[in-house]
């Protein structure tokens, strides 16, 4: 698909021996190249950005039982960015200004898959780590990060954090599921220094999405469900949170991943090209699915609705 062979533009700002941009969203659309390619549309609703991730969106119901759609703004330092996500790629667990270790980029035709879009539990959710949500009380609040939609409401909105596995198997670009060419560390996380398992003994990068929901529309009680629980659901339905998942597609030309893993690089990346905000937002693609998504509607595109 044209989609995913974009180049991720790139715009890179001071990090501590990590790679953390924005990506701007591309589009929102009933499209998802890796889980359903071709399938127009696709079963649920999700946001596409940099031409290799995608994500879910997410959906308030209010009391009355209608839904609007909660929009994803950008993240603290990013101000004028249009939606979309903060990826990172980290070099090293520690967030200093060394790089220490040395990982390896993903190759071209790579791909991968994290969290269960059927789980209901918490159990089916552990089984990723370091899938989060975490209710802002300031534009930087990072902690707690919690398995579960946040229960009240959040003054500066709830980030997703999600970190994808960091062990590769060393041989294949994708699997069936799109997860098993990949693990996690034996113990810990890459962040702690854990050690790859021997089946997947290939130490990559911690590639890391955040995604800033801005609930703050929403925050009034009295639309809030009665019974005291949360309203907020994902576009297929999930209204537990526990189905969060996210989805990469390599995109990066040549070897220019690796190059920028391979430099301790903070403040400036000098073997990447530096992508305006501006550039950055002109990059879109029109819509292919024409429904309303914007608007309060009695259901789900696609015809989800809560609790499913
Ligand atoms: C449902 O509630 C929302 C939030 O209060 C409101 O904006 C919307 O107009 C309501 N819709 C109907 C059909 O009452
Ligand atoms: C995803 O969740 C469903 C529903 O609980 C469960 O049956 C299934 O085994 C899970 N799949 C994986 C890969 O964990």
């Amino acid at each position: 698909m044209k989609l995913v062979a974009l180049t991720l533009g790139a715009l890179i700002t001071p990090g501590f021996g990590l790679l953390r941009f924005p990506c701007a969203q591309l589009v929102i659309d009933r499209l998802d190249p890796l889980v359903s390619p071709g399938q127009i549309p696709s079963p649920h609703l999700h946001q596409i950005v940099g031409g290799s991730a995608v994500n879910s969106n997410r959906y308030f119901k209010a009391r009355n039982g209608t839904y609007k759609r909660v929009p994803q703004v950008p993240n603290f330092g990013f101000d004028g960015v249009r939606g979309g996500m903060t990826v990172y790629y980290m070099q090293d667990g520690l967030y200093n200004y060394q790089q220490t270790s040395k990982v390896t980029s993903f190759q071209p035709g790579f791909r991968m898959f994290i969290g269960n879009v059927t789980a209901r539990t918490r159990e089916d959710m552990e089984r990723y780590r370091q899938v989060t949500y975490t209710c802002l009380e300031t534009d930087i609040t990072r902690d707690p990060q919690i398995l579960d939609f946040p229960s009240k409401p959040c003054r500066y909105g709830i980030m997703t954090a999600l970190r994808f596995p960091t062990c590769w198997d060393g041989k294949n670009l994708d699997s069936p599921d799109h997860m098993a060419h990949m693990a996690y560390p034996e113990y810990g996380t890459f962040e702690t220094g854990g050690a790859c398992p021997d089946s997947h003994p290939v130490r990559m990068g911690q590639l890391f999405y955040e995604v800033n929901w801005d609930t703050t529309q929403f925050n009034n009680l009295e639309d809030w469900p009665e019974d005291g629980s949360q309203p907020f659901v994902w576009s297929f339905g999930d209204n537990t949170g526990y189905g969060n998942h996210a989805d990469y597609v390599f995109g990066w030309q040549g070897n220019a991943l690796q190059r920028a893993l391979d430099q301790p690089c903070y403040i400036n990346c000098n073997t990447l090209k530096t992508q305006s905000i501006a550039a950055m937002n002109a990059c879109g693609i029109d819509r292919v699915v024409n429904e309303d998504i914007d608007g309060w509607t009695e259901e789900l595109p696609g015809g989800f609705v809560s609790g499913m």
